[in-house]
């Protein structure tokens, strides 16, 4: 399937409730029932999703962003302009191109003062990026400030993970809110529960999905807890390797077909371009 299109698809959520495993379970069912041109992008300053993936970053967009700030304070980098090529270059320097899915680390830009500028070229050059890929995938961080700073304005598709937990749920609450008072106009938000009991899924299914929509939120699916998932991370293993019969896996998968991940007129009818 080649759609020629562009989807945009970020993963928010409260700290530790699973953003970057669910991002590495979407990657995986992207590969393995699509032929989608694929960018990942690790958009947490924490960086864990190349442990995930198994991939080593030398080096970081914000690395690359820190050293150009250094220059422009030295005043060795004269026009705007030249500024704004090096960033650029530096980018797709910093972006690793793999067999199968291109990978970028956001990293994080350090020293004091505003970043304004870097930020806003570093937001211009993703969107250039993310131009070349089917689909694009973003490891948000867990605080909010993405939304602030509005480096999603961009996304398509909101993906909130929250675990069973009542500050889960209200993070989630919150990032919907938010999103609506900076106005940026996702096309879907879906939640995804991650880490819940295997056995009681179906009970707390229902009623989960009504305090959702209470909150005028959208259920896309639940993944079980899995010990599998666990044992990988503890040995150091990559996500992606997990077997195809993995319930959380497979749970994945549902949650993809849902959301239209996996359906090219479903695709199409999202971005409005059907
Ligand atoms: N469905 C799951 N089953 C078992 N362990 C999980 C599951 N989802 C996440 N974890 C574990 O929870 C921890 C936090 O997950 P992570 O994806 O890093 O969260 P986040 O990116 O939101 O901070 C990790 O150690 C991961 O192995
Ligand atoms: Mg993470």
């Amino acid at each position: 399937m080649n759609m020629r299109q562009k989807l945009v698809v970020s993963v928010s959520g409260k700290g530790g409730v699973g953003k970057t495993t669910i991002t590495t379970l979407l990657l995986r069912t992207l590969l393995t029932h699509t032929k989608h041109q694929l960018l990942v992008v690790d958009a947490d300053p924490v960086m864990n999703l190349p442990a995930m993936l198994n991939i080593p970053v030398e080096m970081s967009v914000g690395e690359a962003a820190t050293q150009l700030r250094v220059d422009i304070d030295a005043g060795t980098i004269p026009a705007a302009a030249s500024k704004q090529d090096r960033l650029e270059g530096e980018v797709y320097e910093a972006l690793i191109e793999g067999d199968r899915f291109d990978f970028l680390a956001m990293g994080r830009t350090e020293g004091e003062g505003c970043y304004c500028f870097v930020n806003r070229v570093l937001t211009q050059i993703l969107d250039t990026i993310t131009a070349n890929y089917d689909v694009t995938l973003l490891d948000m961080s867990a605080g909010l400030e993405h939304l602030s700073r509005r480096t999603d304005r961009n996304v398509d598709v909101l993906l909130i993970v929250i675990d069973s937990s009542k500050m889960a749920f209200d993070a989630a609450v919150r990032i919907k809110e938010l999103a609506k008072e900076v106005h940026i106009e996702f096309k879907r938000i879906w939640v995804i529960a991650n880490r819940f009991p295997p056995a009681k899924i179906e009970e707390l299914a229902k009623d989960l999905e009504k305090r959702l929509n209470n909150e005028e939120l959208e259920l896309a699916g639940i993944v079980p807890a899995n010990d599998q998932i666990a044992e990988f991370n503890l040995k150091g293993e990559s996500l992606l390797e997990l077997p195809n019969d993995n319930p959380a896996v497979l749970a994945v998968d549902k949650i993809a077909r849902r959301i239209g991940l996996l359906s090219e007129e479903l695709l199409l009818e999202l971005l409005g371009r059907s």
